[in-house]
């Protein structure tokens, strides 16, 4: 096969990058003699290479098919003239991490990252899946600018339970939150625990992990139909196959590097796709993120009015009652794609090389109106998602409407504060807690900047008493992050956040806050003479916080940006 690269006499496969120290052919001679020891023979050495970098680890359970899938993407990858080479990153398994997966995701792009660039590949295929691998990973392959190609483990198919479709993790939080209630017996509660996920994949639901598959497919980083396809589907290791053969297609065509396919107007294609979808708060930080790595930034009052004019039409949980499986058999995101086709940049370049206009036009017109509603009958007119602004949070907050109570959009309550993680953990179950369903529960010192590092901690439980009472959604607010897979009337995000003086720290138990959707406001209602003196009073009782001394928390402490930013490091991006 014959490539740009080779055409224009440039370096490629294991000649690529070749360290020199003043004797070109030794250092050649040497890296191949090394490569030989492999068992590779002379004519797959000089192949150009697709690297593979997957992220399988025995800490990610739904990274446990991609042995399988890999083999597929090098069937491709050789079948279309070039030589793969897998090669490991770290993984980020979504439930093992402590204190939160978010705090490595940096980690991750800087591993995929450097290791892009420093081994001898012509492109590269980006094998991940679970929550935060895939960000990782774009961010990574953004800022390396190597041609590359986006391949996702794929979702869990679902089980039964009673009759009843189990899908991890939106059922998960339904059965808890009825156990907590009384109504779900331990014998039960044991039973359904082994029945939540029960095969290789990211969790079933609209949850994180597949809203930035579908994300990933409506940017184009990877081929149409590649975002819903269950893991263990046959027609997924069709779908890595072809991601070998196209990543070979992509050596030498600088049409279609990350940077030329990840534009600006493909970033509004993937929030019209995003909030169409109803899918995951987390999607906002993590393209903030990877928009950052190209100096582009994600603008809260765009989103809003995008926001405002791109429906619900993705019956998925938890805004909807499908699973990601079902989605797939509707017709998966070029379905969606379609329906929103007035709506898109149908010029955007796709890693296959077509524009999402002619993907569109390729894709299948038969959808499953029970999972992909048309645009007469929307699941909600508006969008998914919306940003909060006010002096409570001058940057920005992030509310899932399509998960929430639309009857307490509109509201004013007394404030129930919990000062940490821990004082939640201690004072939310007390029978002595004094709170009624009307009150908002406000968590402080769970962003970015705190120790807990921006945890999935946003959904915070009703407090017992009132749970048992029957109440099931309550106003709630924090620094933190959610789910993907979790519902309820939920801000998150709140920036600046608590730990780096945020006005969210100022909140006092008994203060009234204000919560309006419609006019997209979050306000304290305590003037700004009495949060100065707080603010004060504050900066004299806080002791300086101890540093981390070395390593890797060091590093995330002086240089994490604020969720608007992405939670970037400063440095990272471009
Ligand atoms: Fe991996 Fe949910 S735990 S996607
Ligand atoms: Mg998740």
């Amino acid at each position: 096969m014959t490539t740009k690269d080779q055409k224009s006499g440039g370096e490629h496969g294991f000649a690529r990058g070749l360290t020199n120290y003043g004797d070109r052919r030794f250092s050649l001679y040497l890296r191949r003699s090394f490569a030989s020891s492999m068992g590779y023979s002379r004519e797959m050495l000089e192949r150009p290479i697709v690297g593979i970098a997957h992220s399988a680890s025995g800490f990610n359970n739904c990274h446990r098919h991609f042995p399988e899938l890999i083999e597929a993407v090098k069937r491709g990858v050789l079948a279309a003239g070039a030589l793969p080479v897998e090669f490991p990153t770290i993984s980020l398994g979504e439930v093992f991490l402590s204190p939160t997966s978010l705090k490595f995701r940096n980690l991750m792009s800087m591993d995929v990252e450097e290791m892009i660039r420093a081994q001898p590949m012509d492109a590269v295929v980006l094998l991940g899946g679970c929550d935060k691998t895939v960000p990782a990973q774009l961010m990574g392959a953004a800022s390396a600018d190597l041609p590359a190609i986006q391949l996702v483990a794929g979702p869990m198919s679902t089980s039964r339970h009673r009759g009843e479709r189990l899908g991890a993790c939106t059922d998960c939080r339904r059965f808890w939150q009825r156990y907590r209630a009384g109504s779900v017996s331990e014998p039960e509660i044991d039973a359904v625990e082994k029945r939540l996920a029960s095969t290789a994949g990211t969790c079933a639901v609209m949850g994180t992990a597949s809203t930035m598959a579908s994300i990933v497919e409506a940017l184009g980083m990877m081929p149409a139909g590649g975002a819903a396809i269950p893991a263990v589907d046959a027609d997924r290791l069709r779908m890595a196959e072809e991601t070998g053969r196209v990543a070979v297609s992509l050596i030498g065509d600088d049409s279609r590097r990350p940077s030329a396919i990840m534009t600006a107007e493909a970033f509004e294609n993937a929030v019209r796709v995003l909030l169409a979808l109803g899918g995951s708060t987390n999607a906002v930080v993590h393209l903030a993120a990877i928009m950052g790595r190209f100096g582009l930034k994600f603008d809260f009052t765009r989103m809003n009015a995008l926001s405002d004019t791109t429906p619900v039409l993705v019956d998925l949980k938890p805004t909807g009652d499908a699973y990601m499986e079902d989605l797939h058999a509707a017709g998966g995101i070029p379905a969606v794609m379609r329906e929103l086709k007035h709506l898109l940049h149908l010029d955007c370049r796709t890693i296959t090389g077509e524009t999402v206009g002619e993907r569109i036009a390729a894709a299948d017109p038969w959808i499953d109106r029970a999972v992909v509603r048309g645009l007469d009958a929307p699941i909600r007119a508006d969008g998914g998602l919306v940003a909060l602004f006010g002096n409570l949070a001058p940057r920005g907050a992030i509310m899932k409407r399509s998960a929430a109570d639309p009857a307490l959009f509109e509201r004013e309550g007394r404030a129930v504060v919990f000062t940490s993680l821990a004082d939640l953990a201690a004072r939310i179950d007390d029978p002595d807690l004094d709170v009624t369903a009307d009150d908002f529960l406000v968590l402080q010192n769970a962003g970015p900047t705190s120790d807990a590092a921006m945890p999935e901690a946003g959904y915070l439980p009703i407090p017992a008493k009132l749970a048992r009472a029957g109440v099931k959604d309550m106003v709630r607010m924090s620094d933190a992050r959610m789910s993907g897979t979790a519902y309820g009337t939920i801000v998150l995000h709140i920036a600046p956040d608590a730990a780096s003086g945020g006005p969210l720290g100022l909140v006092r138990n008994g203060d009234r806050i204000r919560l309006s959707v419609r006019d997209k406001a979050l306000e304290l209602l305590v003037d700004e003479a009495e949060l100065e003196r707080r603010r004060a009073e504050a900066n004299v009782a806080a002791a300086v916080p101890a540093k981390p001394a070395r390593g890797y928390a060091r590093l995330y402490d002086e240089h994490i940006l604020q969720a608007d930013e992405g939670c970037d490091f400063d440095f990272l991006r471009a």
